[in-house]
């Protein structure tokens, strides 16, 4: 043992290996819902025993508006939110989405002074007492004039009403506008908030929202081509609490033959709530469950939680988890005002892209457009939809049981414990792949020492390498998940700054041929392969290298004449059988590179009819071996974080003494 740099002159070379940090990423979304009073109801387009007759069958149209603020940003920022951002996030909506024709120019609601509102018998508009404001916000955007209808004011008394001014244009061949800017507001400090959105005016037929806003924190929009699917997402995302998906907009939903869900108090809204600042919806929408039983590590505990009961809602759940007893689809109980009922319960749905927090691969499933046909509202094409893997046919088990239930039953019956994992992260790296192979993966189990988890998500009994007693230190990093510790992708840091991803379809996770000692490749063709247990180690003459971290990448692959081929570095290598061993051994950029991968089942990889082999009826693979020709043999060192080096003698490798490798 002894210091690095003692060998500084001699013939080897210690090579130091921890450039950058994984980093797992958890950006939660904080929807500020629009309180009763900064909604504008009764927008009068038609009434409603017309509205209700119409088919929920024309493509929604949304118009976008822009704020000045949004020629403030730069011009990079611009071009990426108008050209890109923008356009293919309301497309999405608009081919997801229908609703009923909209006959009638929309012209929107003035706000009232104080919001004090005059409803008149038999009359469709609503009227201001006294005044109108000058300006009508939505969000932080003023409604331009040509969007608004004319000032309509009663006395104090309820009298001499009258409009003044004449009508604006209104918005014309749209179902709903869309007000965006891009102002730095307090809520774009806080946390890493890349953007808002929220609804602001209702129609009065059937409640729908037809205007709503959406701010862009200029600050947080990165234009890297990495960060554009999650930018992409997010905008989406945001769309939807506007389009439906809120706690200010449950109350309002209604059944199929758009009646209301939830009864209503003379003045036609459903009663306020003013603890939660919303309309109160009815147990038709969602029901409080109370989960016996719920296994936790002291114990059985009584969880209560919140379930979306609407009927396509709880079809769907039911079939996609395979369990019929499912009363519907569990909502986020934690994360605060802006996070909590308003998205998907992040344990039960994780990347389905309306839950909480962006964790990895986000999809917008047949889930979410099941709800947004239940609000009364939409109608949805669910060719739209997007496959959700996590939880699909796992049954009731999964689905209504903790995940200490899930983990502790799998391991006693010797299955894997799969969504969920116990390699808690530390160095050296162990990483793995996502369940469908797009991504390098890592367990999000962390220790929160010296804090213990709240009782009730302490989800372990036991964990690998972890000493008795101290397993109430641990639980995954997605606190939205219940602490439940899952695969889940990661970014490389340095300096707190992003290098790369994980996920292999993008090239511009690529490492640097540097530091590519693995041989990975990113791009549209690639998936993640395991490596095997030991550690990839580079050679040249005079040095060794070996990585803190293993244990998968990512390869381009292809499918042919009924088998999985693995391409490194251009060579490519067969699999006949799953769990088949390659062993890679390939110079370039300089460097020997040795390291081996390990074969996944063809049928998991390819769309074609696999042949099956074994180890016994498959030819007998011939490698690929790259040969390194050194005159003095090279010794090996190897960091242990201590930055001290292990001295590994010539007796390690008695075979380079008589020249070359294996
Ligand atoms: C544009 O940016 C300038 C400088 O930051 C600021 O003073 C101005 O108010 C912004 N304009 C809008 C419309 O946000
Ligand atoms: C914004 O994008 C639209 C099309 O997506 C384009 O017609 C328009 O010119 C763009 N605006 C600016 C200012 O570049
Ligand atoms: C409202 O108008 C009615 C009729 O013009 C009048 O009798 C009443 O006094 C007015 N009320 C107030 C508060 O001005
Ligand atoms: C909870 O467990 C107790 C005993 O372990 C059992 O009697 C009871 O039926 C269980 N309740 C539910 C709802 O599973
Ligand atoms: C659904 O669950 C039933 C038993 O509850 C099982 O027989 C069936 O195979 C499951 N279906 C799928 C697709 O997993
Ligand atoms: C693989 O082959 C392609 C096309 O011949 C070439 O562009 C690329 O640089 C090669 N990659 C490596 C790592 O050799
Ligand atoms: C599998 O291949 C068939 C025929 O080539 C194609 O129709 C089908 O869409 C493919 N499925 C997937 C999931 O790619
Ligand atoms: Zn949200």
């Amino acid at each position: 043992m002894g210091r690095c740099d003692k060998w500084k002159n001699a013939t080897i070379l210690i090579i130091v290996f921890n450039f950058s940090q994984a980093f797992i990423r958890n950006k939660v979304c904080n929807h500020v819902h629009p309180k009763p009073d900064e909604v504008i109801h009764g927008v009068h387009l038609e009434p409603a025993h017309v509205m209700k007759k119409r088919n929920i069958d024309q493509p929604l149209r949304i118009l976008l508006h822009y704020d000045k603020s949004v020629f403030n940003l730069s011009e990079e920022q611009f071009e990426l939110i108008n050209s890109t951002v923008l356009p293919e996030a309301l497309d999405f909506w608009q081919q997801a989405l229908m609703v009923r024709r909209t006959e009638s120019v929309i012209r929107l609601n003035r706000k009232c002074e104080n919001n004090k509102i005059f409803f008149r018998k038999g009359e469709p508009y609503s009227y201001c007492k006294n005044t109108c404001e000058t300006r009508t916000l939505c969000g932080e955007v003023e409604v331009p004039e040509e969007h608004l209808d004319v000032c309509r004011t009663c006395n104090a008394s309820g009298m001499s009403c009258t409009s003044n001014g004449t009508p604006g244009p209104g918005i014309v061949g749209a179902d709903f506008v869309f007000y965006v800017s891009a102002m730095k507001t307090e809520r774009c400090s806080k946390g890493s908030t890349v953007a808002y959105a929220a609804h602001c005016q209702q129609e009065s037929a059937l409640d729908r929202p037809i205007a709503g806003h959406a701010n862009f924190c200029p600050n947080s929009i990165s234009t890297k081509p990495q960060e554009l699917a999650i930018l992409l997402s997010t905008v989406k995302h945001e769309i939807l609490h506007a389009l439906g998906f809120s706690i200010s907009l449950f109350a309002f939903y209604r059944d199929q033959n758009g009646d209301p869900l939830t009864p209503r108090e003379k003045n036609g809204k459903p009663v306020r709530n003013q603890k939660i600042q919303a309309r109160q919806w009815s147990d038709k929408i969602i029901k409080t469950v109370v989960r016996k039983n719920w296994s936790v590590h002291g114990g059985l505990i009584d969880k209560e939680i919140q379930i979306m009961v609407t009927p396509r809602v709880v079809k769907e759940v039911q079939e996609h988890f395979n369990c019929s007893e499912l009363e519907g689809a569990e909502l986020e109980d934690q994360g605060g005002e802006g996070t909590v009922l308003t998205h998907w319960e992040k344990r039960v749905f994780e990347n389905e892209a309306m839950t909480g927090t962006h964790t990895q691969n986000p999809v917008y499933s047949r889930l979410t457009l099941a709800l947004m046909e239940d609000t009364g509202w939409y109608s949805a094409n669910y060719d739209m939809a997007q496959p959700l893997s996590w939880g699909k046919n796992l049954g009731c088990d999964f689905v209504l049981k903790s995940c200490k239930d899930w983990i502790d039953s799998k391991r006693s019956s010797g299955h894997s414990i799969h969504p969920f994992c116990d390699k808690v992260k530390r160095d050296p790296l162990e990483t793995e792949c996502t369940d469908d192979r797009t991504s390098v993966a890592l367990c999000n189990l962390v220790s929160y020492y010296p804090q213990t988890l709240p009782e009730q998500y302490q989800n372990f009994g036991h964990i690998p390498h972890i000493p008795e007693g101290e397993e109430g230190y641990y639980g995954g990093v997605v606190s939205l998940a219940d602490y439940c510790p899952y695969i889940q992708e990661f970014t490389w840091r340095s300096q707190n700054i992003v290098i790369r991803g994980s996920h292999c379809q993008y090239p511009e996770n690529n490492p640097h041929p540097d530091k590519n000692f693995a041989l990975e490749e990113y791009g549209e063709e690639s998936r993640c392969f395991d490596h095997t247990d030991k550690m990839w180690e580079q050679r040249a003459c005079k040095q060794i290298r070996q990585w803190l971290h293993w244990g998968s990448g990512c390869y381009r692959y292809t499918c042919s004449d009924g088998l999985l081929h693995v391409m490194v570095n251009n060579i490519t290598y067969t699999c006949y059988y799953p769990e088949q061993v390659l062993t890679i051994q390939i110079f370039a950029n300089n460097w020997l590179h040795k390291g081996a991968l390990v074969c996944p089942p063809c049928e998991e990889m390819c769309n074609m009819t696999c042949k099956h082999m074994t180890p016994e009826t498959s030819p007998n693979p011939s490698y690929h071996i790259d040969q390194l020709t050194c005159s003095v043999p090279p010794l090996l060192c190897t960091h242990l974080l201590t930055g001290f080096c292990i001295f590994w003698t010539l007796f390690n490798y008695p075979r380079w003494q008589t020249g070359g490798f294996i």
